[in-house]
């Protein structure tokens, strides 16, 4: 049998803890922790992703406002508008909700975002801190993932790791925190050849590829702890992951739902960013 991993479960404890901290941090400094979230246009994914953050700051204590910029705004207007957000001393974070409009040069914008306001950790100085072992802000999505291994008490060393997918969001930072805990680390990708010889000697595999049910339980080792990052949504309306979930979670050893999996982990590492911005504004550094 294997272990579903609860990633609601560990979310709502994860956030309990951040909540106690928010309390202490603005009891110790009078500064409340505060999140800008920037939403472009009306993709009603990130419109459902946004209204989720907002709730998720306020339940645990910090300030946010989410902006709503209408689809036609241009780079300029938005470019203003992070270089406001970067003076305001009531946001220590910044988030622009991806995907922009296709008028809009993502990069340029990502760029423009304060490194120390950088809580998406897009920006290429704290990409360059995370691959050398500096990091202050951890990539959302695969730090909510180390999140769900070390509540599993899920040891990496020396474990094979297979991160199939090489995305900036995902694949890239997931492999190098997988890394930074000595793993053996390997990325595979769509140019990749026998992808199933190269998973099937997996310890751990992550699936971040963005097609339902890429991985199949041919794929899987007995044994392997299986973490799908995966939201599709198929056309009957119901969300699935990367994984063939019903095939391949008799074979793991543990393995992520979807939904309910890695997903509720994402916001909840953004606030733990959100606090670590907060607190880096107030040390001076
Ligand atoms: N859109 C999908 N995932 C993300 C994310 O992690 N950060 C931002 N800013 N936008 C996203």
């Amino acid at each position: 049998m294997s272990i579903i991993i609860d990633g609601k479960a560990t979310s709502a404890a994860k956030r309990e803890e951040i909540a106690k901290e928010v309390a202490a941090f603005r009891a110790e400094t009078g500064v409340q922790p505060g999140l800008a979230v920037v939403m472009v246009g009306d993709n009603p994914a990130s419109a459902v992703y946004v209204r989720n953050k907002h709730v998720a700051c306020e339940g645990v204590g910090m300030f946010t406002e989410t902006m709503h910029l209408p689809e036609e705004t241009t780079e300029d207007a938005l470019l203003e508008l992070i270089d406001e957000l970067n003076g305001d001393a009531r946001f220590h974070g910044i988030l622009v909700q991806l995907p922009l409009p296709k008028h809009i040069n993502e990069t340029r914008v990502l760029d423009a975002i304060s490194p120390d306001k950088d809580v998406d950790a897009f920006h290429p100085y704290n990409v360059g801190a995370l691959v050398t072992g500096r990091e202050r802000f951890l990539p959302c999505t695969p730090a909510g993932i180390m999140e769900l291994l070390r509540y599993y008490d899920i040891s990496v060393a020396g474990k094979n790791c297979v991160v199939i997918g090489r995305s900036n969001i995902v694949g890239k930072p997931m492999a190098m925190l997988l890394l930074a805990k000595d793993g053996t680390v390997t990325v595979c990708h769509s140019k990749t050849k026998d992808i199933k010889d190269i998973t099937k000697k997996a310890d751990i595999l992550v699936a971040a590829v963005g097609r339902p049910r890429f991985v199949t339980a041919d794929m899987v080792k007995e044994g392997a702890v299986v973490i799908d990052v995966g939201i599709n949504r198929l056309e009957d309306g119901k969300l699935c992951g990367d994984v063939d979930f019903d095939a391949v979670s008799p074979l793991a050893s543990a393995i992520t739902p979807v939904p309910g999996g890695v997903g509720p982990m994402t916001i909840t590492m953004l606030l733990c960013n959100t606090l670590t911005a907060a607190r880096l504004a107030v040390s001076g550094r």
